[in-house]
């Protein structure tokens, strides 16, 4: 942990993100998943954070990926975040239909996350062809240009989040439908999934001091997915205060994301960039757990077990 403080991760602009640790990032997602703020709060703070995805510069990048990671590192480095490129399309094409239900706040909220998980995707636009070197006109074609690095475990929430996005084309006020798509996005792929990605690859980065445009970029992607995680789990939380009933479909929700989870026939080489299995293991299980038992979601013995067994398979958006 650094010294920078909390209300300097807050305030610092995009430039000043490039020197902040990921930790810190992370404190600063979990502080305030203890008091949730409100939807229009998240809102104001969206408008103080944004930051402008085309002032990155990523020509330090290009000679570190080029000039000094292995073939090795690379490799790892774009299986990790391939699924993030193509899984922050995902979402951004996804999210509206979520957005047409709830409160008028909430709506109001939803359209800065939808701006932000665009924002994301010209994030990863711009890494994978100024820096990986990817060929295409447009963002379809490098999206089509690096889908074969995504791993097959990208299929498993990535296309439930798919199955749940039509459900609730059908009937978008439904509220378990909303939790279901809730658990999913919010819970699992941006609070445990995206999160672990965020920790492995930029602890990579700033232990090695490579790729300094990823890494300010990222970081404050980061920041980005403290609002996204404290919006859903306000979601899920007022949801079950709301009928209590809906724990179950949390519960069902995620019984099917650990069912399906680690479902691959290829590792990716995780001890390339410096951490093991085991490592990635503990860091998903204490993500889930810190937003279950920060906004006080019990879970029942069988998931608990599942969760004890979760495999460190990675993807993110
Ligand atoms: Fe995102
Ligand atoms: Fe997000």
């Amino acid at each position: 942990m650094t010294d920078l403080s909390q209300d300097a991760v807050d305030r610092v602009d995009l430039a000043g993100l490039g020197r902040v640790d990921i930790d810190d990032v992370l404190a600063y997602l979990h502080r305030d998943l203890k008091r949730l703020p409100g939807y229009l709060d998240l809102y104001r703070r969206y408008l103080r954070q944004r930051w402008d995805v085309y002032e990155l510069d990523f020509t330090r990048d290009t000679a570190d990926w080029t000039e000094r990671m292995t073939e090795v590192e690379r490799e790892a480095f774009v299986a990790i975040s391939s699924g993030f490129h193509h899984g922050e399309r995902q979402v951004e094409v996804e999210l509206p239909v979520f957005m047409l239900g709830g409160s008028e706040e909430s709506k109001i909220y939803m359209s800065s996350q939808i701006e932000d998980e665009a924002r994301h995707t010209v994030f990863f636009d711009r890494f994978y062809r100024e820096v990986v070197g990817l060929p295409g006109e447009s963002i379809q074609d490098v999206l089509d240009a690096s889908f074969h690095h995504v791993a097959e475990t990208f299929v498993g929430p990535f296309g439930l989040l798919a199955y749940q996005a039509d459900e609730l084309r059908a009937d978008p006020e439904n509220p378990a439908l909303r939790v279901r798509y809730g658990t999913n996005y919010f819970l699992w792929i941006e609070g445990v999934l995206a999160l672990s990605v965020m920790k492995i690859t930029l602890t990579y980065c700033r232990n090695r001091g490579f790729l300094p445009g990823y890494y300010a970029g990222f970081t404050a992607t980061c920041r980005d997915e403290a609002r996204h995680v404290q919006a859903g789990m306000r979601f899920l939380r007022d949801s079950v205060r709301e009928d209590p009933r809906l724990l179950l479909e949390i519960h069902e929700t995620l019984r099917t994301i650990l069912a399906i989870n680690g479902a691959t026939s290829r590792r990716v080489a995780l001890e390339s960039l410096g951490w093991s299995p085991e490592d990635v293991r503990r860091l998903m299980i204490r993500q889930l757990n810190m937003k279950l038992s920060d906004v006080g979601i019990g879970l029942a013995p069988d998931i608990e077990r599942m969760i004890d067994n979760i495999e460190p398979e990675l993807a993110g958006g």
